[in-house]
């Protein structure tokens, strides 16, 4: 293990699907303790990129190095030993189980007989539930949640084997503004705790609120990876939009650019209105 290395590294990952290229050549690095967003229009590739990070697909080309080392990650079992763990689109429960009982799924705790250990997954469940500052009970039915505690459970499920790296795809598509903010917040805890987190977000307040670096990808490519703190949203937009970050944009084409991606953020969201032009603090173009 090489200390000084990224954490994972992606080199000219490519992908098709049939006659679709989904990822051509990308090349992406993960920092220790960075939370690193991937933005891009529906199409763009994340997910995929997302799924050969988490073992679930593999690449028809390129290399991933883990902490320094050339790896294959051919299953989620191989990622999870590596110390990768994933949230994805779509998540299933059982929803007449409780939520320790989810959160252990198909890696139930069995005491010194073989026996289902309810004590100890409760025990370890709100342990974990307590370092996200989750005020989810233990013993409540999954059916009983909203979905933004059902989506604190799929992230508090990640964190079962203590990853270093947990892969977020969409953890706040379709969820109101209060469980948003939870759910960055729990983003901001699990970097506080050392890890790395990628996370896909189509909503660029949310991505600038905890994001480090910001990837931005476009038609299977990766176009950028920029500082955040020495990014701004026009410089994202124009990158989204397909334009030289470094052509100013006029008035014009400032407002289509922003009512092309609200439209397209309340069309994944409902109806939440992006406040897009809102002065930041720390914009620098
Ligand atoms: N299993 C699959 N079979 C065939 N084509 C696929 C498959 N998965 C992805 N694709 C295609 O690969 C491309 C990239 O898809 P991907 O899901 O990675 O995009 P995305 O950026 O996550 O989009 P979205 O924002 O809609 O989730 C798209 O053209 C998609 O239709
Ligand atoms: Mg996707």
């Amino acid at each position: 293990m090489h200390d000084a290395a990224p954490l994972m590294e992606m080199s000219d990952i490519s992908i098709q699907f049939g006659l679709v290229p989904a990822l051509k050549q990308v090349n992406l690095s993960i920092g220790r303790h960075e939370v690193l967003a991937i933005v891009g229009d529906n199409g763009a590739g994340k997910s995929t990129l997302v799924k050969i990070m988490s073992g679930l697909i593999h690449p028809a080309s390129g290399t991933l190095f883990w902490k320094g080392k050339e790896v294959s990650i051919p299953t989620i079992r191989a990622a999870a030993q590596l110390g990768i763990a994933a949230v994805f689109q779509s998540q299933d429960f059982c929803d007449n189980l409780d939520v320790s009982a989810n959160l252990f799924l198909g890696k139930e705790l069995t005491n010194k007989h073989l026996r289902r250990n309810d004590e100890a997954m409760q025990k370890k469940s709100r342990e974990i539930l307590h370092s996200l500052s989750a005020a989810i009970r233990v013993g409540q039915p999954m059916s009983s949640l909203s979905l933004g505690q059902k989506q604190t459970v799929s992230i508090a499920r990640t964190l079962l084997n203590n990853p270093d790296l947990i892969l977020l795809d969409e953890p706040t598509s379709s969820l109101s503004v209060m469980q948003t903010a939870e759910i960055l917040s729990y983003i901001k805890r699990m970097k506080s705790e050392g890890r790395s987190v990628v996370m896909i977000c189509h909503d660029l307040p949310d991505v600038f609120a905890v994001a480090d670096r910001i990837a931005v990808m476009r038609q299977g490519r990766l176009v950028s990876a920029l500082n955040t703190a020495h990014t701004s949203y026009e410089t994202i937009i124009a990158l989204l939009s397909g334009m030289d970050p470094g052509e100013v944009m006029n008035e014009q084409e400032h407002r289509d650019a922003l009512t092309n991606i609200t439209a397209r953020t309340q069309a994944l969201k409902g109806t939440r209105t992006l406040p897009l032009n809102e002065p930041r603090e720390q914009e620098s173009v």
